[in-house]
């Protein structure tokens, strides 16, 4: 496994993660069963030792399951454990609170606390800042990062993070979306920020899912685009063939050589090994070429600017509570 610094100063994670939606996430159907431990353990075989949650996964769920798993295999400081406070966290008291409760639910200190979106337009972005710095300052987190935060709004973030800088900002991006190539991207190098990749699988269509079997598939247009795109699913499969891997191995290798750190998601234990051989493999600049020419169209297609998750910043934060306390996450 290789590895690479989070920041300017953050901790060393494994070129690929691990996402845990999957585990206890409503929008995906969680299989009966130890699966989690089963898929942690292999992870940790495999050298990967950067593990991603959320508050809103499961209402908490997927952060309890995966503490519990670490817990049960013992695994200390040996892993970096990212996890996420909702955007209706939108002052310092509220984010405290949120991230004491994470801790409790991992049975640890979290390692990097990320602000899952950003909080409301009206509300002070720096107020929200300021309860992350605050977090690592009183040692409730290591590092802070954002998540879904576009161009400008970390320009603003860069402006009122005084105390402790942000390492990183987690967006979706891969072959089917490319929009963070536009602005996100290069503002990101230029302020040694670590683009951390999600849904870099495009929710399964770019490893060879032909239809939606999950909710979180069945509700995305990305994921509905990307297995019906004949011409970047004919590069992703050439491409596999010519370096005799997977399709998944490809999409995720490409975010790789492009300077992302992708975060999968999986139940299935089986796929762990392909996913953590995707550090290792080194793509061809002219099938680099091939896989960019096959996805040209994701660079604009759901827009230049980075929106994602953008409307929950015209919802009040009560309205967000609400809703979510009410369908018991995502
Ligand atoms: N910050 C945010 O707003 C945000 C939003 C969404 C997700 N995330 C994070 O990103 C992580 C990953 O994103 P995601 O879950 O949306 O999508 P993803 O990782 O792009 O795709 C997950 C899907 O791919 C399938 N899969 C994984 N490896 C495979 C392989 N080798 N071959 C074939 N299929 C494979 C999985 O099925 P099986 O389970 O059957 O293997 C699952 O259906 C999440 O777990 C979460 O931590 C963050």
């Amino acid at each position: 496994m290789r590895f690479r610094t989070l920041g300017k100063g953050g901790p060393k994670v494994s070129l690929v993660g691990l996402g845990f939606w999957e585990a206890g996430g409503r929008a995906w159907k969680s299989p009966k069963g130890n699966w989690i431990i089963e898929v942690v353990k292999k992870a940790i075989e495999m050298e990967i030792n950067f593990f991603d949650t959320a508050e809103i996964y499961g209402f908490g769920n997927s952060e309890r399951l995966l503490g519990e798993a670490l817990k049960r295999l013992n695994v200390k400081d040996d892993v970096i454990v990212a996890s996420k406070v909702g955007g209706f966290r939108f002052y310092e008291g509220l984010i405290i609170k949120g991230i004491k409760a994470i801790n409790r639910r991992l049975a640890r200190t979290v390692d990097l606390i990320q602000a899952h979106w950003p909080p409301p337009a009206w509300m002070p972005l720096c107020k929200a800042i300021r309860g992350l710095e605050e977090a690592v300052l009183n040692g409730l987190a290591h590092y802070y990062g954002l998540s879904n935060y576009p161009a400008d709004l970390v320009e603003r973030v860069l402006e009122c993070s005084k105390r402790v800088e942000p390492i990183s900002n987690q967006v979706q991006y891969s072959l089917a979306y490319r929009t963070p190539e536009n602005e996100l991207k290069p503002l990101l190098k230029k302020q040694e920020l670590s683009l951390i990749a999600w849904s870099p699988l495009a929710k399964g269509a770019l490893a060879g899912i032909l239809s939606p079997k999950d909710p979180a598939q069945r509700s995305d247009r990305i994921f509905m685009t990307a297995v019906k795109d004949r011409k970047l699913q004919e590069a992703l499969k050439t491409v596999a063939e010519k370096l005799n891997t997977s399709k998944a191995i490809i999409a995720l290798s490409w975010l790789i050589q492009k300077g992302a750190i992708p975060i999968p998601g999986t139940r299935k234990v089986n796929r762990v090994a392909e996913i953590a051989s995707a550090a290792d493999l080194e793509i061809s600049d002219d099938l680099i070429k091939m896989l960019d020419d096959a996805s040209k169209q994701y660079v604009t297609r759901w827009g230049r600017k980075y929106k994602v998750l953008q409307w929950l910043r015209y919802v009040p934060c009560s309205i967000q509570y609400l809703s979510l306390l009410i369908t018991r996450g995502a």
